[in-house]
């Protein structure tokens, strides 16, 4: 006797799944993508509410969608698309102290090559497309404080600097794990100018300091223009600096201060654990009364739910200054930047006094106002979405079109990805192709002293998604493959 099997039977919740499955499958939708709300899906498909929540879930738990809090259901980044990380940065038995003769005079010219062409496709510079900065509302504030602040507006305000903006600072250090009182505060003229502030308050020329590898190519550059070497300490995509290859080093070498970016480091994406901050902070530099300076530049860009905390929520001696600006998520332009120096407050307000005697007012004040107003929190909130996304975009291109055995980080907050691509592959090389190609990227060896990273590139994904984009990532994976 032949034995009937029924066909089983599909619900409706598994039918609009699937349906949406197949737009994902299809890459009409894609990683980052926000999927059609559940009125949609209602709408849409004619089903009912509880319907199409079992279908996002059923989604959700096949890893295709994620939610994400008060905004819906997004495309995740599907696993065929999630090449592996890069690996550690370097054994760490190879380091040595580096001088940086020549080192900024190299970057500035690979730089220079590209930041005076803004027609370029712009994988090159890290900073936000000013599509996604509030700039006219921004500016509007500016021409309002400036009207208001009539003739005292235009004084010198000199260091600790703008008292509002200060306050308005002061509010939010909470969010990084710590209290912190105005006058502990220093405005500047953005974040660089901090770190040069902190790296004059804590060595003296000569002296030498440990840096992340790879790391922020200006930083290379302040080290050089103040007379400092580097060493080099190897850092993980994930968790950042190797605490042991730190340990090993300060057994070594005199290092007069540290200068890491804990949360988002440029260009690895790397970020700290918590447990790390505070082994570094008390158990490490501590004992050995060495400061570290803290870039928190990237910190407020997380992808996740909270800001990681700062190593200066674990300072109990002041050796941690906290160096930070609103380059990258609010007004590049307006260099407006603010140091936490701890124990060496003085000595910085004193050298900020002597380098450029006050910062700006009218940018000072209208960032302030910004704050004041809510439009700032608003704004980073919808900063912080675009970011992940437009990462997700550019993540999901070099899987698509670069070579095998490409490798690529997985950043959780910021928005630079840091790509090994494979073989013996020429990063100077292919920037010089790509800017044939009316294409900019930062090739590996500008983010160390040592020359490292032939085979890196750092990609930015400042700019919103378009099919120009598109086609320019299409065009760098041909390149990287020759
Ligand atoms: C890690 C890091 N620190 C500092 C800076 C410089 O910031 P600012 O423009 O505020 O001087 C940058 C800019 O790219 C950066 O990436």
């Amino acid at each position: 006797m032949k034995t009937e099997i029924a066909a089983p039977r599909t619900h409706l919740y598994e039918q609009v799944a699937e349906e949406v499955a197949q737009l994902i499958g299809q890459r009409i939708l894609r990683a980052g993508d926000r999927v059609p709300s559940v009125r949609k899906l209602m709408a849409q498909k004619g089903v009912s509410r509880s319907t199409a929540l079992q279908a996002f879930q059923l989604l959700e738990g096949r890893g295709l969608v994620e939610a994400r809090p008060q905004s819906g259901y997004y495309v995740k980044p599907q696993r065929e698309h999630l090449l592996p990380e890069p690996e550690h940065s370097h054994e760490p038995d190879t380091y040595d102290q580096i001088e940086l003769e020549g080192t900024a005079a190299k970057v500035a010219e690979v730089i220079v090559s590209f930041r005076h062409h803004p027609e370029y496709a712009p994988f090159g510079v890290a900073t936000p497309s000013p599509q996604i900065l509030p700039n006219r509302a921004l500016n509007r504030v500016l021409a309002a404080t400036a009207r208001q602040a009539g003739d005292a507006g235009n004084n010198y305000d000199f260091p600790p600097g703008h008292v509002e903006l200060r306050r308005q600072i002061a509010l939010r250090a909470p969010d990084a794990g710590y209290q912190l009182a105005m006058d502990e505060i220093v405005t500047t003229f953005g974040c660089m100018e901090s770190l040069n502030l902190a790296l004059r308050a804590t060595c003296h020329p000569g002296d030498c300091v440990a840096i992340e590898s790879p790391t922020y190519y200006g930083l290379l550059q302040a080290l050089e223009s103040l007379g400092l070497s580097a060493i080099e300490i190897p850092t993980h995509p994930q968790n950042g600096v190797d605490l042991l290859a730190l340990e090993a080093t300060l057994a070594k070498r005199k290092v007069a201060a540290c200068l890491f970016a804990t949360s988002y480091n440029n260009p690895l994406g790397s970020c700290m654990p918590e447990e790390n901050r505070r082994a570094l902070v008390q158990d490490i530099l501590a004992p050995r009364g060495i400061p570290l300076i803290e870039d928190e530049i990237y910190a407020d860009l997380y992808h996740g739910l909270a800001r990681p905390k700062s190593c200066r929520a674990f300072d109990t001696e002041g050796l941690v200054l906290v160096c930070s600006s609103f380059s990258k998520c609010l007004a590049p332009g307006y260099r407006v930047g603010w140091i936490v120096p701890g124990r060496f407050g003085q000595r910085v307000q004193l050298l900020k006094f002597m380098n450029t005697l006050a910062t700006a007012t009218h940018p000072q004040a209208a960032i302030a106002d910004f704050m004041k107003s809510g439009a700032f929190d608003h704004h980073m909130r919808s900063l912080r979405k675009r970011m992940r996304e437009q990462v997700a975009r550019v993540s999901e291109a070099v899987a698509e079109y670069f070579p095998a055995g490409t490798r690529v980080t997985r950043p959780a907050g910021g928005f630079v990805l840091w790509l090994e691509l494979p073989g013996n592959a020429n990063a100077l090389r292919l920037h010089q192709r790509a800017l044939a190609e009316g294409i900019s990227i930062a090739p590996g060896p500008i983010f160390s002293a040592g020359q490292r990273y032939q085979n890196f590139i750092r990609l930015s994904c400042g700019y919103p998604w378009t099919t120009r984009l598109e086609h320019a990532m299409m065009t760098l994976g041909r390149l990287a493959q020759a």
